[in-house]
């Protein structure tokens, strides 16, 4: 979590600096800060809030070389001292860092035992007095900082400055950075949205590599400190897709972009997706290991392989697939979903596995994230950057990505194509801005309402689970999902007069039985919403749907995101940067 940034160039780098954080917010925004190189002294401004601009700039003087932070805290309170950017104690150096120190106590000590000064909680602030007490004894900033980098355990990201030297320095370990690399300037940043409106050419740091901005750039082996030639790369998202253009909130822009995502999702190269689907076919154990809105686009997708393809898949929350490790021999495939490819359990579930020789395949949306270059083979979802906290897009992308594997598995890849395009078409029906605002109405019944529950069987149970985290994370109803048949095992002692029920029907095999369930729901005094391509005379609401067979996951949960849309306005939250969440959980 956390969103770093770093600016050299020809630019005033704090106007450069927070438009960058302003579209990294999503990893965190519980307070932010920026340093600027200055004359004589480096300006740094440090808040708790919201990133406010224009006197903000001003005080940081038009300084050329600087650096950002996002914060989501992880070590200390939200305060303005545990914000970032944190200084060496004689303020010739800046540090801006994402990650966990793991060792800062044992740090700090020795710190303290030479006579230097806290003034934060956090993990970070050895950082820049290790680069002075490095100094001290005679290094170089850079040599600082690379000494530095060897005492350091857990995991960084870092982008550190120095007053007198208009050198800027980064360096990555388990954490993302990607430079942006323009004409005469460089941008350093979590992740490549912060930049995309300067330029498309982008270097991927890996593990132990540090870049070196001084006059040039270089990037070298942190530990040995040998020159390393990377690649340029040049990305195809484009600076519209990073911008909220009409909308109100990028929560909504997302959910309306689902046509075209979803359409985009399909259009793989037809034979990597039957080499996914064969190795599929030739595992010996498949995994499908995902987190929070992925993990339930896995879940909901393991019934369609059942289903369609009749082959079990073992799906996993990755922050507990360590404890699996005993089940995996070579012949294992773990399928990782994922949108930004950098959650710390999924990255941590794929360290286990390729321990055990286990092939790695992913679905990502992160085009050079870590998870696609620790994979074997990754399908691109092409689902655009997507800002909101929530998933949305990515996740019918997700949902449509899987269900075409499932279709290729037995060789009917292009009748699952087919069915996803016209899911695609259906999908821009619920979408479009009229119905968008027939959901208003639902929104403001449940608006004051403190529970809410939902409900599914087989495929829809998945999509139950997904409501409900849509509509808790955004709105701070409490909902949960249940499998309609676990009601009876104890969630019904919760249905008072009118608590409301989400009940999906979709025209399956679980139609009867979840009928029943609502019935039994009904009889409590629950009000029951149903979401059904036919009505029934048990729905208090009717939420309508389009049959669309096995991938009704996909536009089962279109109108509850709409719904979770308009319950957050409805109840003051924003729905973009709902609390306490960030959109890369890059810390286990
Ligand atoms: C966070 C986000 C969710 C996301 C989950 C997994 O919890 O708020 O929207 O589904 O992480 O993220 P990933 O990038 O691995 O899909």
């Amino acid at each position: 979590m956390c969103g770093i940034v770093g600016y050299k160039g020809k630019r005033q780098a704090s106007s450069v600096i927070i438009d960058s954080l302003k579209t990294l917010e999503y990893r965190g925004y519980d307070s932010w800060g920026v340093a600027v190189v200055g004359n004589p002294s480096i300006s740094v401004v440090k808040e708790v809030g919201m990133i406010c601009d224009a006197d903000t700039i001003n005080n940081l003087g038009s300084g050329t070389v600087g650096i950002g932070h996002t914060r989501w805290a992880t070590h200390g309170k939200v305060t303005e001292e545990n914000s970032h950017p944190h200084m060496s104690s004689d303020g010739c150096i800046s540090v801006v860092h994402n990650g966990i120190i793991d060792n800062y106590q044992a740090l700090k000590e020795q710190l303290k035992k030479k006579g230097y000064v806290f003034r934060s909680e956090t993990d970070t602030e050895v950082i820049p007095l290790l680069i002075e007490d490095f100094i001290k004894n005679g290094c170089s900033f850079e040599d600082a900082f690379r000494k530095t980098l060897s005492f350091l355990e857990g995991t960084y990201a870092i982008v550190s400055i120095h007053k007198d030297s208009e050198t800027m320095i980064c360096a990555r370990k388990d954490s993302p950075i990607v430079v942006g690399v323009g004409d005469g300037e460089h941008f350093v940043a979590s992740d490549s949205p912060a930049f995309i409106n300067h330029t498309n050419k982008v270097i991927y740091l890996e593990n132990y590599e540090m870049a070196v901005f001084n006059g040039s750039f270089e990037v070298r082996c942190s530990i040995t400190g040998d020159i390393i030639d990377k690649k340029v790369q040049v990305l195809d998202w484009d600076v519209e897709q990073a911008k909220k253009g009409d909308f109100k909130h990028y929560m909504l822009k997302e959910i309306s972009e689902q046509k075209e995502t979803i359409t985009k999702a399909i259009h793989q190269d037809d034979k990597v997706l039957q080499g996914i689907a064969d190795a599929i076919n030739e595992s010996y154990g498949t995994f499908f290991i995902a987190s929070g809105s992925s993990y339930n686009a896995a879940l909901s997708a393991s019934y369609t392989f059942s289903k369609i393809a009749r082959k079990h898949i073992n799906i996993v929350d990755s922050s507990e697939f360590p404890n699996y490790e005993h089940f995996l021999t070579p012949q294992t495939l773990m399928i990782t979903v994922s949108q930004s490819g950098e959650t710390a359990d999924v990255l941590d579930a794929v360290k286990v596995a390729k321990k055990k020789g286990v092939k790695i395949l992913s679905i990502v949306n992160v085009m050079g994230s870590s998870l696609m270059r620790n994979s074997d083979h990754t399908l691109l979802m092409n689902a655009g950057p997507e800002i909101c906290v929530l998933s949305t897009k990515s996740y019918t992308s997700q949902l449509a990505i899987l269900t075409l594997l499932a279709y290729a598995c037995v060789g009917k890849l292009s009748e699952g194509k087919d069915l996803l395009k016209s899911v695609a078409d259906h999908v821009g029906d619920l979408t479009d801005p009229k119905t968008l605002l027939g959901t208003v109405e639902l929104a403001s019944c449940l608006k004051d309402k403190e529970h809410l529950y939902v409900i599914g069987r087989g495929q829809s149970y998945s999509t139950a689970l997904e409501a409900a985290l849509k509509i808790k994370e955004v709105s701070y109803i409490h909902a949960e999902g249940f499998a309609g048949g676990t009601l009876k095992h104890g969630p019904i002692a919760l249905i008072e007069e009118g608590t409301p029920c989400i009940v999906f029907v979709p025209n399956d095999e679980t139609r009867k039985e979840i009928l029943s369930n609502a019935m039994e729901v009904k009889s409590r005094g629950g009000y029951i919403i149903g979401v059904s391509d036919e009505e029934n005379d048990i729905f208090d609401f009717f939420v309508k749907v389009p049959d669309v067979g096995h991938a009704s996951p996909i536009t089962d949960i279109i109108p509850i995101q709409v719904l979770s849309y308009y319950l957050a306005i409805l109840r003051g939250c924003n729905p973009d940067r709902p609390r306490n969440l960030a959109k890369s959980v890059t810390v286990k």
